[in-house]
């Protein structure tokens, strides 16, 4: 096991599968404490859990959804009660619902708007008055270089995207004098649940959009997420790491 999170309390919300898992994982075998989130699918959470313990590393698993403010409230006050504190929180859990604008259900635009923006404002809210204490913390926020491009059949993402990232810069003027690091990663197309339909439509036309030609792992993102979690991002805060082979360059 390496050092890189030793000791940290760290929450990752959507850790059931894809991005989060892997953020889950690898931050357990970093030395954090994971508390992995999970909507539903409490049996891949329970694997993740498991497949930490394990490896010898620590983690729990808790529910909720992370749109709702009494389930988040819950959520936050379990995990401190089991471990104490929370260091790090990353904001993983995202959904898309995509559909050109002129027939997309309002549903579908709020829907995505709900988890995507209001999660991340909900968790971290929750989550700070713990870091505050401690005057020390590092959020970090998946954003998408869909906030930057937009994307066709993707408004509803691409705004909640776009959201997320001015979120993460005011929250980072607003808390670097608490000692509390708030940073976004911009991921490109990652190869999950998330982009199956997408990839397996147009998988080579898709390639060649992306100067690295393939698409990114889970773990790409997680390698990310740690480094931006580590005291060796001691000094970076309000920043948006793109991840993502060169897309939206
Ligand atoms: P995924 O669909 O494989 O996993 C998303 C996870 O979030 C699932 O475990 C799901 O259950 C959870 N989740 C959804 N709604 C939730 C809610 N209301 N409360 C709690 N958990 C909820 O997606 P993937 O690819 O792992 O994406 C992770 C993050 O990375 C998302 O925020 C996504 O927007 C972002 N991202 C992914 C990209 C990709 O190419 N896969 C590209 C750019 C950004």
């Amino acid at each position: 096991m390496s050092e890189l999170l030793k000791g940290q309390i760290a929450v990752v919300t959507g850790g059931s599968r894809g991005i989060g898992a892997a953020i889950a994982a690898l931050f357990a075998a970093e030395g954090a404490i994971v508390a992995v989130n999970f909507r539903a699918d409490q049996e891949s959470a329970g694997k993740v859990v498991e497949a930490i313990v394990g490896a010898g590393g620590t983690a729990t698993a808790h529910q909720a959804n992370i749109a709702d403010e009494a389930e988040v409230h819950r959520m936050v006050d379990e995990v401190l009660q089991k471990h104490g504190r929370i260091d790090t929180v990353v904001c993983n859990a995202g959904i898309v619902r995509d559909n050109l604008a002129a027939s997309m259900p309002l549903e579908d635009y709020d829907q995505v708007l709900q988890v995507n923006l209001r999660g991340p404002f909900l968790v971290i809210r929750e989550a700070l008055p713990s870091m505050i204490r401690a005057r020390s913390g590092s959020i970090v926020n998946l954003s998408s270089v869909r906030a930057d491009t937009g994307g066709r059949g993707q408004c509803n993402y691409a705004v909640a995207k776009a959201g997320l990232q001015a979120l993460t810069r005011s929250l980072a003027l607003e808390l670097a004098p608490r000692n509390i690091r708030v940073n976004a990663i911009a991921p490109g197309l990652i190869e999950t649940d998330m982009t199956r339909a997408i990839r397996e439509m147009g998988s080579e036309e898709l390639t060649r959009e992306i100067p690295m030609r393939r698409y990114g792992q889970p773990i790409d993102v997680a390698h990310a997420a740690a480094f931006l979690c580590s005291p060796r991002a001691a000094y970076i805060t309000g920043a948006v790491l793109s991840v993502a082979g060169g897309l939206g360059l």
